[in-house]
């Protein structure tokens, strides 16, 4: 008899990880035979931690912090997009014995604002609001919709320029201040600073100026309608919640341990919000 496949998420804490609670939802809606766990690893034993899991038998895992930059010295295959955003959140053991490791933030950002914003168009300038880990996702995703050009303000403007530097002439570093007398140019405006977050100050912007067909969306997803998004709605804008986007990105490791394309469905979604509420 086969075992079943496994797979876990690593990082230090983990215990906070949604992955489990979604990867099992999924493997049990498939009615599949198949495990997901957390797994604690230290990051001065990541390397060792990763053999032991190649030894019993985990097909790959989910990676989050503090090891998605440093898993990519550990990688014997690294994508492209991983290698662009400079972490990877997805890793596989590899037959040969090698580890392959992936990206699926950017693409998780891209698919979860196509599905939930069908009319979506990156037609105009787009506005990202942090220059962080998740920033370089985001930023990833919005060049590979064919965003023709990507403003790009944070509060310590030497890390926008540093990523303008090594995304390319596509990104535009703004002053934070210089935000107001952008916001009418732009078809789509990003939050990936942690302001607005349960415990973090508030992102503290006006949208005066804000066209109604302008796509805003943010990546904290506690609560699930930041200010911003409340703020976008009450304006006439599309908003999309940052909760889709950590659904999404979970699809390709499922589909490449489990075998099996997972759908984020509403019921997948209600699903993981009852452990926020
Ligand atoms: P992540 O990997 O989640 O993006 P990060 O690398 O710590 O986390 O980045 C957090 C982002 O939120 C950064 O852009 C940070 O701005 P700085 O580069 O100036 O630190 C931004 N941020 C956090 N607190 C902020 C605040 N009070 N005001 C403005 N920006 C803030």
């Amino acid at each position: 008899m086969t075992t079943p496949p496994l797979a876990a998420v690593i990082g230090d804490p983990v215990g906070h990880s949604l992955s489990p609670r979604l990867f099992r939802h999924w493997l049990e809606k498939m009615s599949l035979n198949g495990g997901y766990v957390p797994l604690r690893i230290a990051p001065e034993t990541l390397s060792a931690g990763l053999d032991a899991m190649r030894l019993l038998g985990f097909r790959g895992g989910n990676v989050t912090l503090p090891h998605k930059t440093a898993i990519l010295d550990l990688a014997t295959e690294v994508t492209p997009r991983a290698r662009a955003i400079g972490a990877a959140n997805t890793i596989t053991f590899l037959s040969d014995g090698g580890l392959h490791a992936d990206n699926t933030d950017g693409v998780g950002f891209l698919t979860n604002l196509r599905q939930a914003s069908p009319q979506w168009s990156t037609n105009a300038p787009a506005l990202v609001l942090g220059a962080g880990g998740a920033a370089r996702a985001v930023l990833w995703g919005l060049i590979e919709a064919g965003c023709p050009r990507i403003y790009l303000a944070n509060r310590t403007h030497a890390r926008a320029e540093a990523l303008a530097k090594q995304f390319g002439p596509t990104i535009v570093p703004l002053p934070w201040d210089a935000i107001p007398s952008h916001l009418s140019d732009v078809g789509t405006l990003v939050n990936t600073t942690s302001l607005g977050m349960v415990g973090q100050p508030e992102l503290q912007l006006s949208l005066d100026g804000i066209q109604s067909q302008t796509l805003v969306t943010d990546i904290v997803y506690t609560p699930l309608m930041t200010s911003l998004l409340h703020d976008a709605r009450a304006r006439g804008c599309p908003v999309v919640d940052g909760l889709g986007m950590l659904l999404h990105q979970a699809v390709p490791g499922f589909e490449r341990w489990f075998g099996v394309r997972p759908e984020v469905t509403a019921d997948t979604r209600e699903h993981i919000l009852r452990a926020l509420v």
